[in-house]
């Protein structure tokens, strides 16, 4: 019987359990985007994850999405990630770098530059700025022939992340970001050959992750997805053609993993599971709702036929949540004012089990 703690192997990796830390931005870096000592403690406090998939890190500067986060774009950001890659695998835990390119969901307060999209349709909501929140502007729509070295901005950056000792990449595909832009049929409303058809949304999926698997291999490359989600106001058409011909290309480039988010209806979710020949991961909940992935949904989803589960808050609060799982401890609250406010507390405060003496 699958259970969550028991060991799973991905690619070549032996995971002790099917644990996996969720991506969880938490703008802890420097404002040119290098990882810090700190984060190297944060992510070495929870290496008894099966996998650590880290906070979204932007390939590109246009792609960075808010202040304070971390970069794979320059060989300074590459060289800072060293000490928190070593300082995982040192605690005998494996990390992923999740490639988060904003695409429109960023702001040239923060970045310099006019943030690009698949068309000039602005996110709907504020974005953070390094003055604070601010409406969402109005992106530049890509030219055709610019897409491909947007699609490239992946790989380069999986290859700096291989270089500086991550385990491998996952492509942040979900929430609304640039690849999720490209998906969706309100954001992306591009006549040419990467949007319209569900053949043409799915292109920039593809072609980013194509060019990844190039650069690092397959069994380096994963892919997070929220199938039907509506962040940041993207819409989707055709949810289940969509994911189910998007799976179909990713199965051909023979991906390490897919982590799909749940966010439309579990008839929907399953029927991807079952389009999908290899590793799924899945977040058991809708992010940023009002439940947390707990015990529960994760045995239920292992039970749908999900390998390996990912855990955001619950594993932000308790660094040590897979003892916590394992023992039934209790699983401490997270405290949502300290998510994005920078420095330790909040951060590296988090205490692990005490048990009654
Ligand atoms: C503080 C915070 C930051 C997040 N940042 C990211 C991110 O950078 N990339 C991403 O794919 N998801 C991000 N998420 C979503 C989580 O990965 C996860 O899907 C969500 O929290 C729901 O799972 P949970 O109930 O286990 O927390 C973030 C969530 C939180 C709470």
């Amino acid at each position: 019987m699958t259970t969550l703690l028991s060991g799973y192997r991905l690619g070549s990796l032996a995971l002790p359990n099917r644990v996996v830390m969720a991506p969880m931005t938490r703008v802890r870096a420097t404002a040119d985007g290098l990882a810090t000592a700190s984060m190297a403690t944060y992510y070495a406090q929870r290496a008894t994850a099966g996998l650590i998939v880290t906070e979204g890190v932007q390939p590109s500067l246009v792609g960075q999405s808010n202040p304070g986060t971390p970069g794979l774009h320059t060989d300074e950001q590459a060289a800072s990630w060293w000490p928190v890659t070593e300082a995982v695998h040192a605690n005998g835990g494996r990390l992923f770098a999740q490639l988060m390119h904003g695409g429109r969901v960023s702001h040239p307060a923060t970045t310099g530059l006019q943030p690009v999209g698949p068309s000039a349709v602005p996110a709907v909501g504020e974005v953070f700025t390094p003055t604070g929140p601010q409406p969402a502007p109005v992106p530049r729509a890509l030219e055709t022939h610019e897409i491909p070295e947007h699609a490239a901005s992946y790989a380069l950056a999986a290859r700096r992340a291989v270089d500086a000792g991550f385990d491998g990449v996952e492509l942040h595909g979900a929430n609304g970001y640039l690849i999720s832009q490209f998906l969706s049929s309100n954001a992306n409303l591009r006549t040419d050959g990467y949007g319209g058809s569900v053949a043409g949304r799915i292109r920039f999926a593809v072609e980013a992750a194509a060019a990844t698997v190039d650069a690092v291999g397959a069994a380096r490359t994963g892919i997070r997805l929220s199938p039907g989600g509506t962040f940041w106001g993207v819409r989707e058409t055709e949810v289940p053609e969509l994911y189910t011909a998007l799976l179909a290309e990713l199965a051909r480039l023979e991906l390490a993993y897919v982590h799909i988010e749940a966010t439309t209806d579990e008839p929907v979710l399953t029927a991807l599971r079952r389009a999908w020949p290899g590793a799924l991961i899945v977040n058991p909940v809708m992010p940023m709702g009002p439940k947390q992935a707990d015990r529960a949904t994760a045995d239920h989803w292992l039970g749908l036929g999900a390998d390996l589960i990912s855990f955001g808050r619950a594993f932000l609060a308790n660094p040590d949540l897979v003892e916590r799982l394992r023992t039934g401890a209790p699983i401490a609250p997270v405290d949502e004012a300290t998510f994005y406010t920078g420095g330790d507390n909040g951060y590296l405060t988090y205490p692990t089990y005490q048990h009654a003496a």
